[in-house]
């Protein structure tokens, strides 16, 4: 309750998006397309500041917000997102075009774990942002993780999974196996021997793993 206070609090003291950003707020909303939470992006927006990142790699656009979102706050970086689902593509691609910022977004269409070759030429990555199928993060870390740069970041979003890694008792099966495997996967980063990895409940619960030099 007291969390949930606050949380609305601080929500509440976020200034508002561009209009272009509010709309594509709203669209997510009425068509349930799942975008970073606001405290969860505003919160990794900030250590990308601090972390000065000129290249990014996201896995999972959706309909571009949070590509957008670190564009706009990063204006020299260079993104390189990974969208599998044509419907969400086309309104990405509208979005961006619309945005003005194409040019700073370069879109990858395919599976995540099929276009290793097309990730691999951009690289080297200052972060890599993960946000995608739940259940597949790890096969996304091990994946792209040899092309992170020596100071780089990788940030994995809903490792929360609003709270229910913290339930002993789920009814439905699915998400039963859903949260043993994000549960499996943050005890597998959490002693991960090449990088140090902090959880912060923010958003959806938001990991971010630093590689040890
Ligand atoms: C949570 S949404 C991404 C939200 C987006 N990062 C944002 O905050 O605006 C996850 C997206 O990942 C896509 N996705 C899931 N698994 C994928 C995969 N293996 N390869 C490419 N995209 C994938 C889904 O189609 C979905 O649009």
């Amino acid at each position: 309750m007291q969390n949930d206070k606050l949380h609305s609090y601080i929500e509440g003291l976020i200034p508002e998006r561009n209009s272009l950003f509010m709309e594509m707020e709203r669209f997510a909303v009425e068509n349930k397309v799942p975008i970073m939470e606001l405290a969860g992006i505003e919160t990794m927006l900030q250590i990308l500041r601090i972390q000065k990142a000129d290249k990014i790699l996201e896995v999972g656009t959706a309909i571009g917000y949070s590509a957008l979102r670190m564009a706009e706050a990063l204006p020299e970086s260079t993104i390189v997102t990974i969208e599998r689902d044509v419907e969400r593509i086309q309104f990405a691609e509208q979005f961006l075009m619309r945005s003005g910022r194409g040019e700073q977004i370069h879109l990858i269409k395919g599976d995540a774990l099929e276009v290793e070759e097309l990730v691999r030429r951009q690289a080297p990555y200052d972060v890599i942002f993960i946000d995608a199928a739940k259940g597949q993060y790890k096969r996304f870390f091990e994946l792209y993780a040899k092309y992170l740069s020596d100071d780089g970041l990788i940030i994995t979003d809903n490792v929360l999974f609003k709270g229910l890694v913290a339930e002993t008792e789920i009814d439905s099966k699915r998400i039963r196996n859903l949260v043993k495997k994000i549960d499996d996967f943050n005890h597998w980063l959490m002693n991960h021997p090449d990088y140090n990895t902090v959880i912060l409940p923010v958003g959806d619960g938001v990991a971010v793993s630093k590689k040890k030099r």
